[in-house]
């Protein structure tokens, strides 16, 4: 009896366990970042993404360039095709379930495409404290983030510098000004 009370905690441990894990975190989409975001103080990092090229990945895949791309390989609409939108759009092989209304293909490769899904994470009580940011799904990107994209596979693919290529889309926050002193 003992031995079946020790499985089945094992057991039950094991499907809450995996469950808490499988309720993972939700893509929300940018303007769910947007709100704390926009300020100089914040590093205004909607804006600098806005006007990258990542926010127009989708947009791109309508361009008479892509058609073309596409029509080599045998694809009529890019903005329909998993082989474009994987690379194009943000989270695009994760689960249905997992993305909310308010994350749109238009957006492109937005926020949660390098800082991971953003359901668990933007409460302000969390986003304050980066260790439990992390624990609620934050990445932190680093190279091996951008190379899931910038690799051979893609199509017009260059040669991928990241220390050249994470400068044109940084968005630091400022540091905070040295608080004065009186003494
Ligand atoms: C309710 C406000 C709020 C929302 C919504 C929000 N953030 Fe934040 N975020 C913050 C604050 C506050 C910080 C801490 C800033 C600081 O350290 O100066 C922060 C920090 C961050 C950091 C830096 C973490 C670190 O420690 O390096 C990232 C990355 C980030 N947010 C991404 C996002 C993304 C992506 C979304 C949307 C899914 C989002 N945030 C939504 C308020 C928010
Ligand atoms: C989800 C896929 C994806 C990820 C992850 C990704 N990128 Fe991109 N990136 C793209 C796509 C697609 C484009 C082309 C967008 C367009 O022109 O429409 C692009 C374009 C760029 C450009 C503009 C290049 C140019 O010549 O105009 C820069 C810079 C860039 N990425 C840097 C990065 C960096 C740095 C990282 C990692 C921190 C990264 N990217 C992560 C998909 C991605
Ligand atoms: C493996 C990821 C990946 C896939 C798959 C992908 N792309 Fe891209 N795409 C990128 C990246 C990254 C860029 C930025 C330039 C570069 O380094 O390739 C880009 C840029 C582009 C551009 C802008 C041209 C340029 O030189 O910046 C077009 C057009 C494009 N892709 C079309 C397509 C089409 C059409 C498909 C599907 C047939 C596709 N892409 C599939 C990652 C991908
Ligand atoms: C193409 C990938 C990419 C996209 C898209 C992206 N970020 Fe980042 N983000 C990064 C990288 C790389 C860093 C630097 C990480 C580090 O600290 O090394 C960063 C850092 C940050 C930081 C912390 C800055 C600091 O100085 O500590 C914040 C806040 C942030 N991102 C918010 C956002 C928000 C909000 C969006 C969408 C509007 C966004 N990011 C879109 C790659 C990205």
């Amino acid at each position: 009896m003992k031995k079946i009370l020790a499985i089945s905690a094992i057991f039950f441990m094991a499907v809450f366990g995996f469950n808490y894990a499988n309720a993972a975190a939700k893509y929300v989409g940018a303007t769910k970042c947007k709100v704390c975001h926009m300020s100089e103080k914040s590093g205004k990092a909607y804006p600098i993404w806005e006007k990258s090229a990542h926010a127009k990945a989708y947009a791109t895949l309508a361009t008479q360039e892509a058609l073309e791309i596409g029509k080599k390989m045998g694809i009529e609409n890019p903005q329909k095709s998993d082989k474009c939108l994987v690379c194009h759009v943000t989270g695009f092989t994760a689960d249905k379930a997992l993305k909310d209304t308010t994350l749109s293909l238009a957006e492109g490769v937005s926020c949660e495409a390098c800082h991971g899904p953003g359901s668990d994470y933007k409460a302000m009580s969390i986003m304050k404290d980066r260790a439990k940011a992390v624990a609620a799904g934050l990445l932190i990107p680093t190279e091996k983030t951008c190379l899931t994209c910038h690799n051979e596979k893609s199509p017009t693919y260059k040669p991928f510098k990241f220390a050249e290529m994470n400068k044109l889309i940084a968005h630091p926050i400022p540091k905070a000004a040295p608080v004065p002193t009186t003494k």
